[in-house]
């Protein structure tokens, strides 16, 4: 996959000041990064370029300013962790991004092994507007331009598409990797694929789970949004998360998936509560004797055993969303039996696992496997588009 694309191999980056996009947009509370996964990925580019030689300058956004400059969204925040993880000096390069000539003062001026952190990309309307002037400012800061962030590669941003085209451009280590893995997530993968989708609405995977089941071989939904097809197979949900005017939505998509050879799992079993909080108490029931008060919360012990069985069917697996409310236990229960059979099977050399999305990376974590898949991605809106098929613009533009 990362054929067509230029990486750190085909540079010399000696003296070279490297524009390195990176995605550092990484949970901060009370001042502090809480999560250095994101950063963590990009470390291994940071060095290499610092090691050939070459200065990194790092690109990133922050949140949504939305085009302001917003001190609660500046990115000095995140240079004590990326200190921390690189064990490296870290320049910090302030601009509003009218005026770079600050920012190419600390660059001009950082000792060699340092990195520089250049400010959030976002505070300038011209970086989601791809704007032309912006992508000169941004381009005479560095030499050659190399981008490791997957994870914001579905924006047509300056600091993503714009640039790339600007100046000699470059794959980091990170986005071949996540490239790599997706490759062998759906790309070229070994078949038979089973696909786990999960999370609590349909509406928003509709897309996703009409590309899918034209190229997986089974697909598990779980989550809330497995109730919305119950329903419209005529089941009673009770006060179920349920998306009810979307029953034709559902029945067209299992009438794709038949088409298409796709084997669709629902659950065939639910662990109801009464309250969405932790330890609250629970029941199973079938389908078909779902308690009108209460909420299917989980996939239940019998819907596990069937998720279980089609893995060992499979070569390759995809996962995107949790099977059950995760975050309160017994509800977890589902996700991490599941999360854990993959794992094993993973290990023991008979299943490619890929996962990815925000709640699936916390879920994996939860059920103690994220390390334990093939490959995990931190991307949350590029890995949902990766998996609607879609294409990428910040790939794209890498495309030589
Ligand atoms: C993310 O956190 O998913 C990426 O950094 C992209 O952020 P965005 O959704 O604000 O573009
Ligand atoms: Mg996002």
């Amino acid at each position: 996959m990362t054929k067509g694309f230029k990486t750190l191999d085909d540079f010399d980056l000696t003296g070279k000041r490297v524009l390195l996009r990176v995605d550092l947009n990484v949970p901060v509370n009370d001042g502090k990064v809480t999560d250095t996964t994101r950063i963590e990925r990009i470390a291994r580019t940071i060095r290499e370029v610092s090691d050939k030689g070459g200065l990194p300058i790092l690109l990133a956004h922050f949140g949504r300013p939305k085009g302001k400059v917003n001190p609660e969204m500046s990115l000095k925040v995140v240079v004590p962790a990326l200190e921390k993880v690189m064990g490296k000096t870290v320049h910090f390069a302030d601009t509003d991004w009218t005026d770079v000539s600050g920012a190419a003062a600390v660059i001009e001026k950082a000792e060699p092994g340092s990195v520089v952190l250049v400010e959030n990309t976002r505070f300038h309307p011209g970086e989601e507007g791809n704007d032309p002037e912006l992508i000169d400012r941004m381009a005479s800061l560095g030499d050659i331009y190399v981008n490791d962030a997957f994870s914001a590669a579905h924006r047509a941003h300056a600091s993503t598409t714009g640039i790339a085209h600007k100046l000699p451009s470059a794959a980091g280590r990170a986005m071949q990797a996540e490239l790599d893995a997706l490759e062998a997530g759906l790309g070229k993968p070994q078949k038979p694929v089973i696909a786990i989708v999960g999370g609590a609405k349909v509406s928003t995977k509709i897309d996703l789970l009409e590309n899918l089941v034209e190229k997986v071989e089974a697909l598990v939904i779980g989550g809330g949004m497995a109730n919305t097809f119950i329903y419209a197979l005529g089941y009673d949900v009770g006060k179920s998360l349920c998306e009810r005017d979307l029953k034709d939505t559902a029945l067209r998509i299992m009438d794709k998936a038949e088409e298409s050879h796709c084997a669709i799992i629902l659950p065939i079993d639910g662990v109801v509560g009464w309250h969405f909080e932790a330890n609250t108490p629970s029941r199973t029931y079938g389908l078909d004797s779902i308690d009108k008060d209460g909420m299917v919360l989980d996939a239940g012990p019998q819907s596990v055993d069937k998720i279980k069985t089609a893995i060992n069917e499979a070569r390759t697996i995809v996962w995107n969303g949790p099977l059950g409310a995760f975050e309160i236990p017994p509800f977890d229960k589902a996700t991490v039996e599941v999360a854990q059979y993959a794992a094993e099977r993973t290990r023991k050399g008979q299943l490619v696992s890929i996962a990815g999305g925000g709640d699936t990376v916390a879920a994996l974590a939860h059920a103690g496997v994220k390390e334990k898949f093939t490959y995990v991605s931190t991307a949350g809106g590029a890995f949902l588009e990766w998996m609607e098929g879609k294409p990428l613009p910040g790939v794209d533009a890498l495309t030589t």
